[in-house]
């Protein structure tokens, strides 16, 4: 997994057919998505619950490109090993999880994925100054996390060019999460963002025996982003 700044889009399957994950993701790839977001919700960390490593192992094989692991859990670190293990090319982990979120990126890092660090929408971009070198994506919460198919928060578009410069040179993506739709898109992309994910923007429409909606829902968030993009 290579690092480059281009927009990329990734398709979150909390949007998807619970029941059939495998052809879910092999339909979006196939329909140009670049990256596959998969949400890990414990009921805990957030007000619903989704699944864990071993969904995620089974879908693996289904993905060529890369499976980006948001895990909305807590306690993370008794975790990393087994998401690792199924097949997670990114983990990320929320800042507000734990006291120790310095030491959750450099496990991640040290079971082999990239590490993402995770910032809710009442979260400050200060909040993870420190953490900068240990990281390979900062996630900006546009929304609050537990469900898709909420409304884009504005308030968080300042938060992504004050994260843009305090990143500064390091290759660090800075993915967008909660809202993200063709006329959201544009706005965090001008702010500094390359990863857009999006659940119901991409599958509204569509099924694995319509993926061309699909195709034209990622086309229609990509030609609206990259339209700005500098
Ligand atoms: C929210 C999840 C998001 C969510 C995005 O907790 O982290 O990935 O599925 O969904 P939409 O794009 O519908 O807001
Ligand atoms: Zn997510």
């Amino acid at each position: 997994m290579s690092f480059e700044r281009s927009v990329k889009i990734a398709p979150s399957i909390l949007s998807a057919d619970f029941a059939n994950f495998g052809a879910e993701c092999e339909a979006i790839e196939t329909q140009g998505c670049d990256w596959v977001h998969v949400d890990v919700m414990d009921g805990h960390f957030v007000p619903n619950i989704t699944f864990g490593p071993s969904t995620c192992a089974a879908i693996r094989p289904h993905i060529k490109g890369v499976m980006d692991v948001h895990l909305m859990i807590a306690p993370v670190d008794p975790y990393i090993e087994a998401f690792a293990k199924a097949g997670a090319d990114v983990i990320t982990a929320h800042v507000e999880a734990g006291p120790h979120v310095h030491r959750t990126m450099q496990a991640i890092r040290a079971n082999g994925a990239k590490a993402g660090i995770a910032l809710n929408p009442g979260t400050p971009a200060s909040a993870i100054e420190y953490l900068l070198d240990l990281v390979d994506l900062v996630c900006v919460m546009t929304v609050n996390p537990g469900f898709g198919g909420q409304k884009f928060i504005h308030s968080q578009i300042e938060k992504v060019r004050q994260l843009k410069s305090m990143i500064g040179g390091r290759p660090v993506h800075i993915e967008i999460d909660g809202g993200v739709d063709p006329t959201t898109a544009p706005l965090v992309t001008q702010a500094g963002a390359d990863v857009l994910v999006a659940g119901s923007a991409v599958f509204k429409g569509g099924s694995v025996s319509n993926p061309d909606v699909y195709g034209q829902n990622i086309r229609a968030i990509r030609e609206a982003a990259v339209g700005v993009y500098a």
